[in-house]
């Protein structure tokens, strides 16, 4: 198995460039199954999730090429509309692929997607949504069986918490379903956005008012595209998060700022200085991080749930007591008891972590219990005292590309071993 050595207190300093959004990109595979010819995507992170989204879709019987950070997706109907049990479990967002493929086929044979490292992680507002479109569901020993015999039919939906997924597969399903769909109560988070906009690349007619309502105009068929995935707003803050711990002055380029702000102002309020200009933010930190008070997840543009971990990490050295509220996942603290080796101080209490800053972590060994949560790890890593080794590290390659090679352009020292 592999791990990641990493001995801490180098200051980061230097520029690098931030990857495409694995959570643009996840969906937008997805939505190429109803496109028709043939799709080209740029600027895709090559991440193990994407491997996964990929091996679905050549399952289904549908071709791509992957070139690089491009990847070529030749779109037709499935041949089948079955996702089998393995496939589904490689990949926790593979709930994604529901939309599309009942809009495609009329079927959809999906296994309950189980609990994860989170929380439970219910499908029911995708369910609920995609029946008021006209499809009926059935369970089955561990496996929904979806169709829509007399195809979908567009209507209004108002979703119960503006979940990301349920957006996303309710987008993909009315983009084929005849007449209109509205739906309220949208998430408004940019990776739905970069969804649409692939969408109407390739001739959907989807309207986003950007405060929660998105009208779909059903069309019969949809052509081809050519799209640029958006930047990961949280790869750009992890690696803030680094700088932020090692007290370090980065550059990063290729970001989208106007996604940035609640994360910013998070740094801001720990004493970092940003400047953001063009598609760059420079970022640079106080030799002592400040203190929060108080700081909440939230769906966007609230502060994001994904960013949490980086941040409680990068708190943990800060001079004062700050306390974190996770309110979007039941056991996003699942690392905390792994970031506490360091000689962290952290209490979580249900929804609230409170961190007591300490001068000094020490370096230790310690395993990655999911993504993000590993991420944090590594921000532990980089400012203690002395080396560190972070097992299980395939949660991180899940969702960063190249994060040991683009530390160590920083100035970091950390290999992969
Ligand atoms: C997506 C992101 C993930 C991010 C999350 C919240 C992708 C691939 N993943 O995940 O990185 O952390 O948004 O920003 O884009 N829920 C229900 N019933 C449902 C659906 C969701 O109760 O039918 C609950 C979930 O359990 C969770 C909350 O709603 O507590 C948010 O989930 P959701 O917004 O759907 O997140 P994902 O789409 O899974």
């Amino acid at each position: 198995m592999q791990n990641l050595l990493i001995i801490g207190g180098n200051r980061l300093q230097g520029a690098i460039d931030i990857h495409g959004a694995k959570n643009s990109v996840l969906p937008i595979i997805s939505a190429s199954i109803l496109m028709n010819g043939k799709n080209v995507i740029h600027n895709c992170p090559d991440l193990s999730d994407v491997t996964a989204a990929l091996k679905i879709l050549g399952f289904l019987g549908i071709k791509y090429v992957r070139n690089g950070s491009d990847i070529a997706i030749t779109s037709r109907k499935p041949t089948k509309f079955t996702i089998p049990d393995e496939l589904m479990r490689s990949m926790r967002s593979s709930v994604m692929f529901l939309g599309s493929i009942l809009a495609r086929c009329g079927k959809a044979t999906i296994s309950t997607p189980g609990g994860c490292m989170l929380g439970p992680r219910p499908i029911d507002i995708h369910i609920k949504a995609l029946k008021k479109l006209g499809a009926s569901v059935k369970e089955e020993g561990g496996t929904l069986n979806f169709s829509a015999d007399n195809g979908l039919v567009g209507t209004e939906i108002f979703l119960d918490f503006p979940s990301v997924g349920a957006t996303e597969n309710v987008i993909m399903a009315a983009t084929l379903a005849s007449g209109v769909t509205t739906l309220h109560n949208a998430a408004l988070e940019p990776e739905i956005g970069d969804l649409i906009s692939f969408l109407n690349g390739a001739g959907a007619n989807i309207y986003d008012s950007g405060n929660g309502t998105v009208i779909i105009y059903g069309v019969n068929k949809l052509s081809s595209t050519e799209h640029i995935v958006i930047p990961d707003r949280i790869e750009a803050a992890t690696y803030m998060a680094a700088a932020a711990v090692t007290g370090g002055n980065i550059k990063l380029n290729g970001i989208e700022n106007r996604y940035m702000t609640a994360v910013n102002n998070a740094f801001i309020k720990m004493g970092c200085n940003i400047v953001c200009k063009d598609k760059t933010i420079a970022f640079d930190a106080p030799s002592r991080l400040k203190s929060i008070d108080f700081i909440k997840s939230e769906v966007y543009p609230g502060f994001p749930t994904d960013a949490g971990p980086l941040i409680i990490s990068a708190l943990c050295t800060a001079e004062g007591r700050s306390v974190f509220c996770e309110k979007i996942f039941q056991n996003r603290y699942v690392f905390v008891n792994e970031l506490s080796r360091f000689g962290a101080d952290i209490s979580c209490d249900k929804t609230i972590a409170a961190i007591e800053g300490k001068e000094k972590l020490y370096g230790v060994h310690c395993n990655c219990t999911d993504l993000r949560g590993g991420a944090a790890l590594i921000i532990a890593a980089l400012k203690a005292e002395g080396k560190s080794r972070i097992g299980n590290i395939c949660h991180i390659k899940r969702g960063y590309q190249d994060i040991a090679k683009n530390l160590r352009l920083l100035g970091a020292d950390i290999k992969e071993v």
